[in-house]
């Protein structure tokens, strides 16, 4: 809102080196159209103190600590594109170790492969396809953006799968990844591209890009995208996450389907979380319902047990409505309370969340898994390629709690990869992506990108410099 000509500026994204991603952003700039000025938006934050056993080397800095004005006495007057999003909005991880957290739940692909009946093995890949996004529930620390060329790797021995992941494309910022069952159970790939869309006071991110898990005793692939994801608040309130829409999981061999809802918050705030779906078979013929909160847990039951269940259902809620507050952009953040599963009798349990660390609220909300993303082993050391994210300075730096020093360090390596850009933009010479190149989903004919191997012979050479 320009404070001089009285109305909403357009919405103008201020720098081409930090995309607001996928998730979590607390502060944005606009540029008035008419005369140009720049305002600078934060979302106030509350914030808890306590001492407590860490997982972290450092608790989170405290947001409230940080005067806006720091933020606004710099950034007036200046072009937009140099200006940096401050650090203090950040949580400790890459994008890239972000999306890691999608393998939090590897077991029911495991269970997926040790089913014999597809539709069983359905059940489980439609659980994890819920599960992969249950993470980002209350997480609004912003991941950092990854340098293209940065890389992630995750070996997993006690989970049973290893992971790699490259940033393959800045403009438009696109992070890939290929992960594979240490007993070849399992491949399991992506490509993600969030597109961001602002609604004035919440920001929309919807996540271009095919998922795809393949299954090679069963000769089987299926293929999602993720629901939409918004941040709410992002202005003044409470900043609360949403997920929502149609996903849909197919498997390509016997056509059947997975049509999962991530419902909307709902006017009176009581779908919020939920996720209802159906599985049918080829001829569309409905075989099992699913239902549950993506925050929470996943059931599934008979579809005539969980219609007629909705129906009776439908009718208390008529009665109820009235007094319920919905989940508008100011709204406070939902009540937790009304954050239950209602099991309907006769219901089978196919996926729960593991309760977060009892130190998550001082650590960026963290789960147990992603505070272990970041660590950076003795034997890693030498070991990993230059490129890795828990080599770089700023992130590593904000973890130790040294805000100061990961500020300075983020804008260093992004003023390094600009400079690289103009250099190669001068010769000619061209980005060439490292594990990764652009191709045809092998199940779904859009465009991809696959993992070209070798990354764990660990023959490294001639990597990029980018930190
Ligand atoms: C995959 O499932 C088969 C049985 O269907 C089993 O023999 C095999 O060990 C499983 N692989 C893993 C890694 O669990
Ligand atoms: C962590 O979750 C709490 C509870 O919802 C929320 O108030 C807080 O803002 C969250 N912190 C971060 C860093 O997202
Ligand atoms: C740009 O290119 C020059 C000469 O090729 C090289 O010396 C310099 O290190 C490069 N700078 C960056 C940031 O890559
Ligand atoms: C490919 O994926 C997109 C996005 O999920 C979907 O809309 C489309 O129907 C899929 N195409 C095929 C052939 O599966």
């Amino acid at each position: 809102f320009c404070r001089r000509c009285q109305v909403f500026a357009n919405w103008s994204l201020f720098a081409e080196t930090d995309y607001l991603f996928f998730v979590n952003v607390l502060t944005f700039f606009i540029k008035c159209p008419r005369y140009g000025s720049v305002s600078c938006y934060i979302g106030p934050k509350k914030k808890k103190k306590k001492t407590d056993m860490t997982s972290l080397p450092a608790p989170m800095f405290s947001r409230n600590d940080f005067s806006i004005w720091s933020i606004l006495r710099n950034c007036i007057g200046m072009e937009l594109s140099k200006i940096t999003m401050p650090v203090i909005f950040n949580e400790p991880l890459s994008f890239l170790q972000r999306l890691t957290e999608y393998m939090e739940h590897t077991y029911l692909i495991h269970q997926a492969n040790a089913s014999s009946d597809s539709i069983e093995r359905m059940k489980c890949v439609a659980a994890f396809a819920v599960s992969a996004v249950a993470s980002q529930w209350e997480r609004t620390g912003k991941p950092f953006n990854p340098l293209l060329g940065e890389t992630f790797e995750l070996l997993r021995e006690d989970l049973g799968f290893r992971l790699i992941s490259e940033q393959v494309s800045h403009h438009p910022p696109v992070s890939a990844f290929h992960a594979e069952g240490l007993k070849q159970d399992f491949v399991f790939h992506g490509s993600i591209y969030p597109k961001l869309k602002f609604w004035g006071k919440s920001v929309e991110a919807e996540p271009k890009g095919i998922i795809t898990l393949e299954l090679p005793k069963y000769n089987e692939a299926y293929t999602w995208t993720n629901p939409t994801c918004c941040v709410h608040n992002i202005i003044v309130g409470q900043l609360w996450i949403e997920q929502y829409g149609n996903v849909e999981v197919i498997n390509h061999r016997t056509g059947e389907r997975c049509y999962l809802n991530f419902k909307p918050c709902g006017l009176f705030g009581n779908e919020l979380h939920k996720v209802e779906g159906y599985i049918l078979d080829k001829s569309k013929k409905k075989l099992c319902a699913l239902y549950g909160k993506w925050t929470e847990s996943l059931y599934v039951i008979d579809p005539a047990a969980f219609e007629a269940h909705k129906k009776n259902d439908k009718k208390g809620a008529e009665e109820r409505k009235g007094n319920k507050a919905g989940c508008h952009d100011n709204q406070e953040v939902p009540s937790p309370a009304k954050d239950t599963v209602q099991v309907i009798p006769g219901s089978q349990l196919l996926w729960r969340i593991a309760p977060r660390p009892a130190n998550s609220a001082q650590m960026y909300n963290f789960t147990s898994f992603a505070m272990q993303l970041n660590e950076l082993h003795k034997e890693m050391e030498g070991v990993i390629p230059q490129t890795d994210c828990r080599l770089r300075p700023d992130i590593r730096a904000m973890e130790n709690g040294d805000i100061d020093l990961a500020s300075e360090e983020k804008k260093r390596l992004e003023e390094k990869q600009r400079a690289a850009r103009k250099n190669r933009s001068k010769s000619d010479e061209e980005w060439k992506t490292r594990w990764f190149q652009q191709g045809q989903n092998p199940h779904n004919c859009s465009q991809d990108w696959l993992f070209s191997g070798g990354y764990w012979d660990r023959k490294y050479s001639q990597l990029p410099d980018i930190y």
